[in-house]
């Protein structure tokens, strides 16, 4: 789940203190997406290593059909709904396919940032003048819980790009416990999980070779900068990534490079540093077929289909209600 510049101060001020006064540090990488961020997270979808978006891309332009058929609309209207609104490119690729199907669908992208959902309404309404575009800002729940009282038809609900990635496991659990309290026995989700493979593979995507995702996580103490009066010299602070073939996850860490003390003038508090020291900035989970089951069935749910791209790198994995 991303936040963005539009999330309240408080709730920033409050997890940023939270994480730089905790041993070990740590910052939550939903704050990595401000504008700057955003933009950021643009160039890495386009570096050679960052696979994902791609594999993702290749599922749906390969097997648009099969995950229609999976859904199992047969004529009825459905909503198609995505949760997090990227900038609709891959979204676009599958809803290109429901028209070809004369489907009767509306889409309903749902974001907590109003500048995403205005621009992916904007690039929806150009790119399928027909189709019918019900944007919605807020929370994901109480967005889903509220739009399910307006709307009696079946739903499709797109967690796309590995968001679910992001997550520690308790996170996904809880995420998708609550996501089973909002949905209808008929609807359908699909979640897109990046696979585990070669650990070289994972490694090199999230340390490009061009230097895009060190600035993606340095961005996120430069919004401290911005947005809370921080003085942190982010030359100071150098970028790490690794992966854990056994926990199966990528994490990327900021480094102190010397003994430093850093102040938050609206938190008023000075964070010290040892030299060396780490923040823990982002989990990147993989998964395999098991770890996806078993997540499904521990939040009440149960594996339809799993779609693959061609190097079996990526899963969009088709879930429903356990009956
Ligand atoms: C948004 N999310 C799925 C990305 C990922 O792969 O974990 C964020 C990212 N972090 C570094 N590169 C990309």
């Amino acid at each position: 789940m991303k936040e963005s510049t539009k999330t309240s101060k408080s709730a920033f001020a409050k997890d940023v203190d939270k994480g730089l006064s905790s041993d070990p540090k740590y910052l939550s990488s939903k704050y990595f997406y401000d504008d700057e961020g955003s933009r950021l997270f643009q160039e890495i979808m386009k570096l050679p290593e960052y696979y994902l978006t791609r594999a993702e891309m290749e599922v749906f332009t390969e097997q648009g059909d099969q995950i229609y058929k999976a859904f199992g609309a047969d004529g009825e209207d459905f909503d198609l709904i995505e949760l997090g609104a990227g900038d609709g490119t891959k979204t676009a690729v599958l809803v290109d396919y429901f028209l070809k199907k004369n489907a009767d669908f509306s889409f309903v992208p749902i974001d907590i940032s109003s500048e995403a959902i205005d621009s992916i309404t904007r690039f929806f309404n150009e790119r399928f003048p027909r189709l019918q575009v019900e944007p919605e800002v807020g929370d994901y729940f109480a967005t889903l819980e509220t739009f399910r009282e307006t709307s009696d038809r079946r739903k499709i609900i797109l967690f796309l790009g590995s968001n679910i990635g992001n997550f520690s496991e308790e996170q996904a659990v809880s995420f998708f416990s609550h996501l089973r309290e909002v949905v209808s026995p008929d609807d359908r989700i699909l979640i897109g999980f990046d696979l585990h493979k070669n650990p070289r593979t994972i490694l090199n995507a999230y340390d490009d070779s061009l230097g895009v995702t060190p600035k993606f996580n340095l961005n996120l103490l430069k919004r401290i900068n911005r947005e809370l009066g921080g003085n942190f010299n982010v030359d100071k602070f150098v970028h790490y990534a690794g992966y854990h073939p056994l926990e199966r996850a990528a994490r990327s860490f900021l480094i102190s490079e010397v003994e430093q003390t850093v102040k938050v003038e609206s938190l008023g508090k000075e964070f010290h540093f040892r030299q060396w020291e780490p923040i823990f900035m982002e989990i990147s989970q993989k998964y395999d077929l098991p770890m996806i089951e078993k997540l499904a069935n521990d939040s009440g749910f149960e594996v339809v289909e799993n779609f693959f791209d061609s190097n079996r790198f990526y899963a969009d994995s088709m879930w429903k209600p356990a009956g």
